[in-house]
């Protein structure tokens, strides 16, 4: 008998889309696969999920192909729109409502906010928003609560820093709405002015009477840590490239700034990396966020289950 997820046949759009309960049913089955991955072999046969990227990905495509592979189940892939009838002008809504004929489970990454939404209201079958712009990202999210879970032991009284362009980063503003639903937790905000939080997120957080503790500096910080959640300059979301190369390098941490932090602390990030982590600190206990990756495929496949109704 496996942990119950109950998500057949759901949509995932934001972050909130799913309670505390329901992420953690889905971290219980992550915890299950990633101890007995036998158990799980030929769970989705049959069964084809879709991955559309209009934007580029690593890890979230790949995780999630590997995900269905590793299940059992067969993958059906548009990694460049290039490629597609995209290319002769058609829309998203015609696309999908085609793609759903052929699967039955779509994974999509597109770059304007909202894309995701859309498409899962013209979609027949479920959607999951593998990033829309600068707006979510919730299977990170979904990664990130299960990593800090496993980790950290619990998902309340932590303090998490998150550190650079908080302004883009839209796995930051998902797990920040995600995490600000845990009790006891203490926020700090480490970004220079031009990548602080977007004021419509600040808003929302300061009407559930969530306070973040805003700072330049990220040494003033590192000792108070729990999680730090550092993040890439997300250079796509330039218009200036000029203002981009100013602000790429406003933070790197390295092996002398790891110093400052707690022994039992994490370093977490969604990666890719530019320059923000020092190659010099990935060797260090501390650093997690290549387990974050690995992580990220068992989540995955927890959320393919649920949400295909196959536990
Ligand atoms: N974390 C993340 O979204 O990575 P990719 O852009 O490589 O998918």
């Amino acid at each position: 008998m496996h942990a119950e997820v109950a998500l057949k046949g759901r949509s995932f759009i934001n972050a909130l889309d799913f309670t505390p309960e329901e992420y953690e049913a889905l971290f219980s089955l992550a915890e299950e696969i990633r101890t007995h991955p036998q158990d799980f072999t030929g769970a989705c046969a049959g069964r084809v999920l879709a991955t559309l990227f209009y934007e580029p990905s690593t890890r979230t495509r790949l995780s999630f192909e590997a995900a269905m592979l590793r299940l059992g189940g067969q993958v059906l892939s548009v990694a460049d729109p290039q490629t597609s009838s995209v290319a002769k002008g058609e829309s998203l809504a015609d696309t999908i409502r085609t793609v759903a004929a052929y699967a039955d489970l779509i994974v999509i990454r597109h770059p304007k906010e909202g894309a995701a939404r859309l498409a899962a209201m013209y979609s027949p079958v479920p959607v999951i928003n593998a990033g829309d712009g600068a707006r979510e990202h919730p299977t990170q999210t979904l990664t990130d609560l299960y990593t800090i879970r496993t980790l950290k032991g619990r998902l309340s009284e932590l303090a998490v820093a998150f550190c650079g362009d908080l302004r883009f980063g839209r796995t930051v503003h998902s797990l920040l709405r995600a995490l600000s639903r845990y009790p006891g937790m203490r926020f700090f905000l480490i970004s220079p002015e031009e990548l602080r939080i977007p004021e419509f997120l600040r808003e929302e957080l300061s009407a559930q009477g969530i306070t973040m503790e805003e700072r330049e500096q990220m040494e003033e910080v590192l000792p108070f840590v729990d999680v730090l959640y550092m993040t890439r300059v997300q250079k796509e979301r330039f218009l200036d490239e000029e203002e981009y190369l100013r602000l790429r390098d406003f933070y790197i941490l390295t092996p002398d700034r790891l110093e400052l932090l707690k022994k039992d602390a994490i370093v977490m990030h969604p990666l890719p990396r530019v320059t923000e982590i020092a190659y010099g600190v990935d060797a260090d206990p501390r650093a997690v966020y290549f387990q974050q990756v690995r992580f990220g495929m068992y989540a995955r496949m927890a959320l393919i289950l649920g949400i295909l109704g196959v536990v």
